[in-house]
């Protein structure tokens, strides 16, 4: 073994350093040394390197032990090994040595004084290596608190902060140092809150276990959620000496959670409320189709001819609703085209101006490069409609609409508001109102269908459905934000286009028109058959009529020839309408089949038109749609 190892020697006697110095020699070590004699030189010498122990005689002339120690001590090196090496043997010396700090006191002879050595060089590297473990240790432990995004707190028996790592800072715009010593009640938390702390707290001092609670802190954006976890931190007799507290901001968790059974709700409400808003559509198109017949043949003088409109009105109203259903639940088709919204904006603008009392204020900040959208004009002016009649009913005693367009681009810098919303550029359609906005409460049922909070047969709680239903059904997402008495802001993102121009067409209303062809009839319900039949008759066809698919198929066998076209209903007991069309077609592949139904044209509807199916009628038809879709059907070779 050989070792450099550097010694201070405190010593008036050369030669005595010496026989030292060979001693350490024959250990094996290689001695880098220096003599002092004095305090001064002893100053000096600790200041210029690092000694790695110190040999002292007791006494010098000018100095001794004692005072050498003293300085080691003094110069905060009182982690070197001192070893007194004396030349005689003083018990009370030796004793008052070690009380002052020395290491060791010995004999100056080879056979004391290098074992001393031997074992304080080694104590100490064995110290210094626990010193390394445990501060880098501490260095970790260190890092993953400092570095934590979560909030870790210490807390006394008097529910101030030991401790608190660098997440807190911003907290009610203070800095860490700010909570050391004070309790949230004095560092001026509201009341609502730190009661629920001191109480957490107070709780894990009294029971000795973990506890949880989730709570709402008001910060400077708004209210966020924060998780909170206590845990006991015991002393070593046992008793809890202090309080662990680690808080997490799960504003955003809850927030997704929350939008997530949002969206199954609405999915549950929406398949019950289109189940319903089909039936009833069968029952209303009888009652509208009769009523329109037999409205026909009336002429105005009739006694009969009001009662008759009056029927037919509220069938509409009845037809309005359950369309209206039926949007919310999607099951009604969509005719998506290029569109600037803008311009969807600036055509309902005079009735907006119009049907707004003037103490609303309407600011339309539209954005004159705004993206093109793929979607159904009519449905995104229902949705602007909806809304703003909406605000001008929160608004009964004036304020300001805004209306905002503008494009967004959602990336991993612009983290999308809502969970659902892929990356990508969007179209975002802004309507914001300075209300009477709404509570937590009411905010969460807005979407339902029949939630309102209007006065009954003021509201019937459908327009917001609807607007859901119809911005769903252009691929779109809608949010609303609201604080009460303050306003309510709708956020509606539509996936963008590349910039392109195309105006909208209107319908012309046209004439009905009859024929003179036959026609077979296919439907399970036999007032649907009757009211066919009659609004075909009327218009100058011939019908047949089928209640299941197995005998229309054997009457089609025999008619081929004389039957021009067949209407089909989709959904019958026995043998379904997609085996019927197949079988149909089999029979005679030119079949002119346009299928009936109450559910939309997507879907499962449209798999069996594109079976072979020439067109699509939606339940409840009108007069006019179904006498328009069966000639357009006729005319077309
Ligand atoms: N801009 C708004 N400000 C405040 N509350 C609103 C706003 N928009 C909607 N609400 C609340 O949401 C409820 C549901 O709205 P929704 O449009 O679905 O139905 P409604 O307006 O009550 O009735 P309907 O639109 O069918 O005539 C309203 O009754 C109202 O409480
Ligand atoms: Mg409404």
């Amino acid at each position: 073994m050989s070792t450099a190892l550097r010694v201070l020697i405190v010593e008036d006697s050369e030669s005595d350093a010496e026989l030292i110095i060979r001693d350490l020699q024959r250990a094996g070590y290689v001695p880098i040394y220096e003599r002092v004699q004095t305090a001064a030189e002893m100053k000096s010498a600790l200041e210029r390197e690092d000694w790695a122990i110190v040999i002292a005689d007791y006494s010098l002339p000018q100095f001794d032990a004692f005072a050498a120690l003293k300085i080691l001590q003094e110069n905060g090196r009182d982690d070197i090994p001192f070893i007194v090496a004396a030349g005689t043997m003083e018990e009370d010396a030796a004793e008052a040595m070690m009380k002052a700090g020395a290491h060791d006191y010995v004999m100056k002879d080879e056979a004391r004084l290098i074992p001393a050595v031997q074992r304080e060089l080694e104590v100490r590297r064995k110290y210094k290596q626990a010193e390394q473990a445990f501060h880098q240790s501490e260095q970790n432990y260190r890092s993953l608190v400092e570095n934590s995004t979560d909030i870790i707190m210490r807390f006394d028996k008097e529910k101030r902060h030991l401790f608190v790592n660098p997440s807190v800072k911003g907290v009610l715009s203070l800095d860490p140092e700010d909570f050391i010593g004070k309790s949230h009640r004095e560092l001026g938390f509201p009341s609502d809150e730190y009661i629920h702390w001191e109480r957490a707290i107070q709780r894990v001092f009294e029971t000795g276990k973990p506890f949880d609670i989730v709570l709402q802190s008001k910060r400077e954006k708004g209210y966020v959620t924060i998780d909170l976890r206590f845990y006991p931190e015991f002393s070593e007799d046992g008793k809890i000496g202090t309080v662990l507290g680690i808080a997490r901001d799960v504003t955003k968790e809850r927030f997704t959670e929350a939008q997530l059974s949002h969206a199954q709700k609405m999915e549950a409400i929406g398949t019950l409320a289109g189940g319903i808003a089909h039936d009833f559509n069968n029952l209303l198109q009888a009652i509208l189709g009769y009523g329109e017949i037999i409205l026909l043949n009336k002429n105005e003088n009739d006694r009969d001819f009001e009662k008759l409109q009056h029927i037919i009105k509220a069938a509409k109203r009845g037809s309005e609703l359950t369309s209206q259903l039926l949007t919310f639940s999607r099951k009604v088709g969509s005719k998506l085209q290029p569109l600037a919204l803008n311009h969807i904006i600036e055509n309902i603008q005079t009735m907006m101006d119009r049907t707004i009392p003037k103490m609303i204020n309407i600011d339309y900040r539209l954005s004159p490069n705004l993206l093109n959208i793929n979607a159904d004009a009519s449905q995104m002016e229902q949705v602007l409609i909806d809304l703003v009649v909406n605000a001008r009913d929160a608004m009964p005693r004036g304020g300001t609409l805004t209306i905002t367009t503008e494009n967004v681009i959602v990336n991993e810098d612009n983290p999308p508001p809502y969970p659902e919303i892929t990356q990508g550029e969007y179209v975002q359609l802004t309507v914001s109102d300075t209300g009477h906005g709404m509570d937590i409460d009411t905010l969460q049922y807005i979407f339902d269908p029949f939630f309102t909070t209007k006065e009954l047969g003021k509201g019937t709680g459908l327009g917001l459905s609807t607007v859901y239903g119809n911005v769903k059904n252009n691929h779109g997402h809608i949010i609303c934000y609201s604080e009460l008495n303050r306003g309510t802001t709708f956020k509606i993102f539509l996936p963008a286009i590349e910039l392109l121009e195309k105006p909208l067409e209107k319908a012309a209303m046209e004439k009905p028109q009859g024929g003179t062809e036959t026609i077979l009839l296919i439907d399970d319900e036999e007032f649907i058959r009757d009211l066919g039949k009659r609004i075909l008759t009327t218009f100058g066809y011939s019908i047949f009529t089928a209640p299941d698919g197995e005998s229309a198929i054997e009457l089609y066998r025999k008619q081929k020839d004389a039957i021009d076209m067949i209407i089909l209903d989709l959904i019958m007991p026995g043998m379904g309408g997609r085996e019927c069309i197949l079988k149909l077609l089999d029979i005679n592949p030119q079949a002119r089949i346009v299928i009936a139904s109450g559910h939309t044209i997507d879907g499962p509807v449209k798999d069996v038109v594109n079976l072979g199916a020439r067109d699509f009628i939606h339940k409840p038809y009108g007069l006019r749609q179904m006498l328009k879709v069966v000639r357009k059907v006729l005319d077309k070779e």
